[in-house]
């Protein structure tokens, strides 16, 4: 599928955000460690939740969708080793732990790299396997069994893995004793899941210095949550306001979730207004250059840095962004490039942070020399973010751009051509 932009003019009005993709896919895995029946509301009907959904339906979920409600159920876990659906997302790998727990097996899909770096799963398994859980590698996939269940322990995280993190919170909730992780991840989505899980019946206590202490319970049960706003929504909304010159309102978007972004937006020149509904964003004057490192949360995140790159080609001088979070995130500039930016990626760590692609060859800095008049071209989405990218600069752009490739954008912004419609974008889908 395709996307037509006729872009080049101002966007303005108000979008409410969808519930968060990176939560709301979890929930639906946290619900797999109970029984019961669990609710959740300000859903995200979108092509990730979908393959969740699928993939919840294979190992046994009951799952009704009315409006922005899901239910979910998981009776009994029919089958403990989806191996097909599954290899569209990531998510399958974080089935280890709730399989383990409720049948003792499990067998998840390689999850293979993507356009955005390698990914592996060792701190994964190396979590799962020191509590416990013998796994092996079959070659293209991972089998997993823990008999005699999971028992807490103290794991240090070599780095503070968001998808690790979840996976041993699931792991932990139902093991035998308590379980620290040290250098935990602390993303908005991961404390989202924890409120989920808390009321399930789970003991979790987020500590200081990125420690958290789980508590194993018998069971689980039952619960209702609503699902906290999509940030990585919030921040592509607000970078269509600054690249385009308008003014949009951000319904459902949360300063506690965007701290770090609303600082970038005051330094490089746009202005933004919190109210208790959402927040405002336009231009407050010229835009100004900016230098900015990707991080894990608290930091910038690195969902963030291809809607603030597009922002930042319409900012007079010499911006930087040095990503530190994956090694080949900036395949997207070569795109934009084609469309009249002049975006240079090279090795070096352009910044301070302490990164572990120093002296990797990985291309993971981008030198953003601006103000560059953007025009249309043909484009094809090479991942999630980077097609939103795509369609920011599409629609900052002077002509007709196609994007092709929309599947991937579907997978996380619910109708993104009908709700810019209403801010105005001129913008036809085509199959
Ligand atoms: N890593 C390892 N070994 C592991 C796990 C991770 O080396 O066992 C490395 C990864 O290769 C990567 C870094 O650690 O370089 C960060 O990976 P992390 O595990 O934190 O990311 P993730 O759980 O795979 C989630 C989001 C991403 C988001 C990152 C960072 C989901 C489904 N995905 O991925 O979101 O960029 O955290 O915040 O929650 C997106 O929504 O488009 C997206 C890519």
């Amino acid at each position: 599928m395709k996307l037509r932009v006729f872009g080049g003019s101002p966007l303005n009005g108000e979008i409410s955000l969808q519930g968060a993709k990176n939560a709301a896919t979890k929930a639906m895995i946290a619900s797999l460690l109970t029984e019961e029946e669990c609710v959740l509301d300000n859903f995200p009907l979108i092509g990730d939740t979908e393959i969740t959904a699928e993939l919840c339906r294979v190992l046994g979920s009951q799952i009704n969708v009315s409006g922005k409600r899901l239910t979910i159920k998981t009776p009994a876990i029919i089958k403990n080793n989806e191996l097909q659906l599954s290899r569209r997302n990531r998510i399958p790998i974080l089935t280890l732990g709730p399989l383990l727990s409720r049948c003792g097996e499990a067998e998840v899909p390689f999850l293979g790299g993507d356009k955005i770096g390698p990914r592996p799963v060792d701190i994964h398994l190396g979590a799962l396997r020191a509590m416990g859980a013998a796994i092996e590698d079959s070659g293209d996939s991972f089998r997993a069994r823990a008999p005699h269940g999971l028992t807490g322990t103290k794991i240090a995280l070599r780095y503070p893995s968001v998808g690790a993190t979840e996976n041993i919170i699931f792991a932990a909730v139902l093991a035998k004793g308590k379980t620290v992780i040290q250098n935990a991840a602390v993303e908005p989505e991961i404390i989202d899941i924890v409120k989920f899980l808390q009321k399930m019946g789970a003991i979790i206590e987020p500590g200081t210095n990125r420690v958290i202490y789980i508590e194993g319970v018998p069971k689980l049960y039952g619960a209702s949550h609503v699902i906290m706003p999509d940030r990585n929504e919030a921040v592509s909304f607000a970078a269509l306001a600054l690249s385009t010159g308008g003014n949009i309102f951000v319904k459902g978007a949360a300063q506690e979730h965007l701290l770090t972004f609303l600082n970038v937006v005051r330094r490089i020149g746009g202005e933004y207004e919190v109210r208790p509904e959402g927040i405002e964003f336009r231009r407050r004057g010229e835009l100004r250059s900016a230098h900015i490192e990707t991080d894990t949360h608290p930091g910038f995140m690195t969902d963030w840095q291809q809607p603030l790159a597009v922002v930042l080609t319409q900012a007079p001088g010499v911006s930087i962004i040095h990503e530190t979070v994956y090694e080949d995130r900036f395949g997207y500039t070569r795109d934009l490039n084609l469309m009249g930016a002049d975006i240079k990626v090279v090795s070096k760590c352009l910044g301070e942070l302490n990164c572990r692609f120093n002296q990797c060859n990985h291309m993971h800095s981008a030198v953003i020399s601006g103000e560059s008049k953007l025009k249309g071209g043909n484009v094809v989405v090479r991942d999630l973010r980077s097609g939103m990218a795509h369609i920011i600069a599409a629609l900052t752009a002077n002509g007709e751009t196609v994007i092709d490739g929309i599947e991937e954008i579907d997978r996380g912004y619910e109708n993104i051509d009908t709700r810019l419609k209403e801010l105005g974008a001129n913008i036809i889908r085509e199959v």
